[in-house]
């Protein structure tokens, strides 16, 4: 055999142990590639399985709440509402006398979908279908029936087509899921007799990224009037941590100098 035979030899014997080596390693290629996709296989259910069981437990949790302030609602509830909207657009209250600023501050997106929870008279609800404009959608929710469909019709006879009423329960704003932008609760938080139940279904009815504005008494021992004390249950700080349970995180705080009772804080959705 000459010398260049050989070679040729040697060059057919690597190629055909290159191919025997492969025909060994490609077995074991796909029984790897097996065991990964039954580990993520197995991943997939465990993971679940955890979802399903934190969903129980936060369904327990949630369905387990009592009213953490029973009757401060009795007075809201009542269907003569006169005496209400009266207390409510008082020049004297803060909210009331710069409530155009509040609107902005909160800063609702031309086109964007607000939800002015616990709306009462509804002035707020009103600053918000302007500024959202005819692209945009006002929700206006509250507990009280009567003070909705007084709303309701002052919003027809202002022209307010982007302006609906909700008549929601105590532990539920009631709105669709993924439906708004902003949540505005304005000196209602500390209204709310099942908070947990209640900024749950904020929090499902804010699309990703949604914020919620949240103005409410100071409650500062030697700052504050008597009577924030016994009818606020909690201070900001208290409120605050509330809320950041409920799956939101802090934005900012506002401090304006128009408002010396309230607070004004910013969260978003996480
Ligand atoms: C003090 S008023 C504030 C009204 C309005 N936000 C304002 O600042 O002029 C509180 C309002 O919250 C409403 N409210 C109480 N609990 C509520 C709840 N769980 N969901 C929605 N509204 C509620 C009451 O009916 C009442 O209209």
């Amino acid at each position: 055999m000459k010398v260049r035979d050989i070679g040729k030899v040697l060059a057919r014997t690597t190629v055909v142990a290159g191919i025997v080596g492969l025909s060994v390693a490609v077995p074991a290629v796909h029984a790897e590639e097996n065991r990964l996709d039954e580990i993520q296989r197995q991943i997939a259910d465990l993971q679940r399985e955890l979802s399903e069981l934190r969903g129980t437990h936060v369904q327990s949790d949630l369905a387990a709440e009592t009213s953490v302030k029973p009757g401060i609602n009795d007075k809201w509830k009542s269907e003569e509402i006169e005496p209400l909207i009266a207390r409510l657009e008082e020049e004297s209250r803060e909210i009331y006398s710069n409530s155009k600023l509040l609107a902005a501050t909160a800063g609702p997106a031309p086109g964007s979908v607000v939800a002015d929870i616990g709306a009462g008279s509804g002035f707020m609800a009103q600053h918000f279908a302007e500024l959202v404009g005819s692209e945009g959608k006002v929700y206006a929710v509250d507990i009280n029936a009567t003070m909705m469909k007084h709303l309701a019709e002052a919003a027809a006879e202002a022209g307010l087509d982007n302006l609906e009423t909700v008549v929601c329960s105590e532990k539920s704003v009631d709105l669709p899921p993924n439906s708004i932008d902003l949540a505005f609760i304005c000196d209602t938080y500390h209204h709310f007799e099942y908070p947990r139940n209640t900024m749950s279904s904020i929090h499902e009815a804010l699309r990703p990224g949604g914020q919620v504005v949240l103005v409410d008494f100071h409650r500062i021992e030697g700052v504050s009037r008597d009577w924030i004390f016994d009818h606020v249950r909690a201070g900001q700080e208290v409120f605050t941590q509330e809320v950041l349970d409920t799956g939101f995180e802090l934005v900012n705080s506002h401090a304006l100098p128009q408002f010396e009772e309230n607070y004004i804080l910013r969260f978003r959705k996480k």
